[in-house]
């Protein structure tokens, strides 16, 4: 059993906020458009796809845990927009091969959980995930200067450097709402593939 399918079977998941997230609520709102294929990976018990399901087709969420994926069935499910076809993936996110690649791809605490040497392959899996001129939306977090993980500190410049080869830089603001305690810790980063 890996660490995370041990740490949602213990109920040891501080990282779940109970309920999607306010940043992404917000981008979601303002958009016009309707994506054809939008994935959330690391997406645990998949709140996040509630906001995802009104500006998604089709919809994916990514998880290698089996439990996360039994919550997402009991407390997320019911509540999303069925005009989204959704699919809850069990999947390893560095070696899922999808039919199509994505429109757009939402990463929240994703990246913070995995292990910093593994960020390269994060970009590039990114790069492969997503089709040209489709979105990388990524809520960066933990904002901080240094400290153990996970969760593993982020800091946008990096992340924007390690995507630059594949990647534009649309915007990186901070959101008008986070998840009480995260607030000043985040950055909302839209990057656009190249
Ligand atoms: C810190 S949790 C965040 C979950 C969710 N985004 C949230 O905010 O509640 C990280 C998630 O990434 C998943 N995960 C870690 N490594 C993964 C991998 N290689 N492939 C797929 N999922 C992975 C874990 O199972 C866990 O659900």
């Amino acid at each position: 059993m890996n660490i995370w399918e041990e740490r949602y079977q213990n109920e040891s998941f501080g990282w779940d906020a109970g309920t999607f997230t306010p940043g992404l609520q917000e981008w979601c709102d303002s958009q016009t458009e309707v994506f054809s294929n939008v994935a959330a990976v690391g997406v645990g018990t998949g709140y996040d796809l509630v906001p995802l399901s009104k500006v998604a087709k089709h919809l994916f969420g990514i998880d290698f845990a089996q439990t996360a994926k039994n919550r997402f069935l009991e407390l997320v499910k019911p509540s999303l927009n069925t005009n989204a076809k959704t699919e809850y993936l069990l999947e390893n996110f560095f070696e899922y091969s999808p039919n199509q690649p994505f429109d757009l791809i939402w990463d929240y605490t994703f990246l913070c959980a995995i292990d910093p040497s593994e960020r390269q392959a994060w970009a590039e899996t990114m790069a492969r995930l997503i089709k040209s001129g489709g979105t990388l939306l990524a809520l960066i977090f933990p904002v901080v200067e240094k400290g153990d993980g996970p969760p593993f500190a982020v800091m946008p410049h990096a992340i924007h450097a390690l995507l630059a080869d594949d990647f534009e830089l649309i915007s990186c603001v901070a959101p008008q709402k986070s998840h009480e305690g995260r607030e000043g810790k985040e950055f909302l980063t839209q990057y656009r593939r190249k």
